[in-house]
């Protein structure tokens, strides 16, 4: 026998007995994000490399470490896209969309970093991400908190918190820094050899370390939120109002920096404590200088990104069941049976109906097929049934059976099943 080929580590493949749990996440945000008058936009996998090193930074985990690169065959550097938010700004300068004005969108699709496989960190992950491309905020800062926890809700999670912060415009950022690098070099003998590197190009990155070491140190280095200026202080208050007034609650948490350079004033994470390790369940803020960076028009946004591995985790914890398999179950037995049941599962679909024909064969093994997809209801035809024009409906909950003409037997599933 040849060898068996494998999915690649931290790929991983989502069989049809998961797939309803997926589906009812989609279903949610689709109906949430519209809710809100976000539009849908899907953008490519694959982008040219230097849209990532720019918008998300040369100085970062992802671009430095868990970017999946490669040339073409001509030549060019491309890139599976790490995250979506790059790609979607590209597209909108690029299509000039905001030419009649700020846009909504969201999208939902893989994304891939490489990044060592755990519970919750995938190498090719899913994330739902949702920008307001154009809104100075903070009020499209506090909608988008308030859709989120609408969503959680949706899905059955109550366990969720939400940590805010603000890191303040670029002149902040500059105060902020210079103190962060004095800070650090007084404590130059704790760093490693990443932080080192950082030190003099990003040292914010440093705050995202993940070194136990360097945890008690990072602990006290010096905060963004005590740097603010008068109008990201403004932002900051009104956003803390805005939530309030919505009935949000939410911890001021200065730690928050995020793990990409784009950033700007408002960033928030939602945090479970019923997944593990990979805890975030969704980030994002406001990133008003990144237009800019990709070569268009200062425009300010906002958006967050959720992974939608780790939500299916919450949601199996809190004891989400997603409805599946069908309606009815046709049985068949018999030459003449298969036509007649042919005609009563298409029947039983033009009344709306989700319907699974029988494989035909012994009535036995295919009523234990009728008990195993689930289905609340088999609609049963034998030879006699079909030489009569008449169905057994027999409910697999109860076990009781009648016989029914067919239009009769479609009417009594669809009332019961109403
Ligand atoms: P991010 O914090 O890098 O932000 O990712 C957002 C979320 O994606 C994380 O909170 C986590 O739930 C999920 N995630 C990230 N990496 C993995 C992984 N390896 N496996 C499973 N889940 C993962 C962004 O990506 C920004 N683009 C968010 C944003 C949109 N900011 C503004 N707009």
């Amino acid at each position: 026998m040849k060898q068996k080929i494998q999915a690649i580590r931290g790929m991983e493949d989502v069989l049809p007995d998961a797939a309803p749990l997926w589906e009812m996440l989609e279903d949610a945000c689709r109906a949430v994000f519209r809710q809100y008058g976000y539009r849908n936009i899907r953008t490519p996998l694959v982008e040219p490399t230097a849209l990532f090193v720019r918008g998300i930074g040369e100085v970062t985990d992802i671009v430095e470490k868990e970017m999946y690169v490669f040339d073409d065959r001509n030549g060019e550097s491309l890139a599976l896209r790490p995250e979506a938010t790059a790609g979607i700004v590209r597209s909108a300068i690029e299509h000039n969309f905001l030419y009649n004005g700020p846009m909504r969108v969201w999208t939902l699709g893989p994304m891939f970093r490489y990044e060592r496989p755990q519970k919750g960190r995938q190498r090719e992950f899913h994330q739902f991400d949702v920008e307001a491309l154009g809104f100075e905020g903070p009020d499209v800062d506090a909608e988008q908190i308030v859709m989120l926890a609408r969503l959680w809700k949706a899905l059955g999670l109550d366990n969720v918190e939400l940590h805010i912060n603000s890191i303040g415009d670029a002149g902040d950022r500059k105060t902020h820094r210079e103190k962060l690098i004095a800070y650090f070099e007084r404590h130059a003998a704790l760093l490693d050899e990443d932080a080192r590197r950082r030190l003099q190009t990003n040292p914010l990155r440093i705050l995202d370390s993940k070194n136990p070491a360097m945890q008690a140190m990072i602990e006290d280095a010096p905060m963004l939120i005590d740097e603010l200026g008068e109008g990201a202080q403004r932002h900051f208050d009104e956003l803390k109002r805005l939530l309030a007034l919505a009935g949000i609650a939410f911890r001021v948490n200065p730690r928050i920096v995020r793990g990409l350079d784009y950033y700007n004033r408002t960033v928030f994470e939602f945090i479970s404590p019923d997944v593990g390790a990979q805890s975030t369940l969704a980030g994002g803020g406001r990133y008003d200088t990144l237009f800019e960076q990709l070569g268009g028009k200062p425009t300010p946004a906002c958006g967050f990104a959720s992974g939608v591995e780790r939500v299916l985790l919450a949601m199996q914890s809190a004891g989400a069941k997603a409805a599946s398999g069908p309606d009815v179950f046709v049985v068949h037995a018999g030459e003449s049976a298969l036509e007649a049941a042919w005609r009563a599962a298409e029947a039983l679909r033009d009344s709306r109906l989700n319907v699974v024909l029988g494989p035909g064969g012994s009535m036995k093994s295919q009523m234990k097929r009728a008990d195993a997809s689930g289905a609340p209801w088999a609609v049963i035809i034998g030879d006699d049934e079909a030489r009569s024009k008449h169905v057994t409906v027999k409910s697999m909950r109860s076990g009781e059976q009648q016989t029914k003409d067919l239009a009769g037997a479609i009417a009594f599933i669809s009332q019961v099943n109403a």
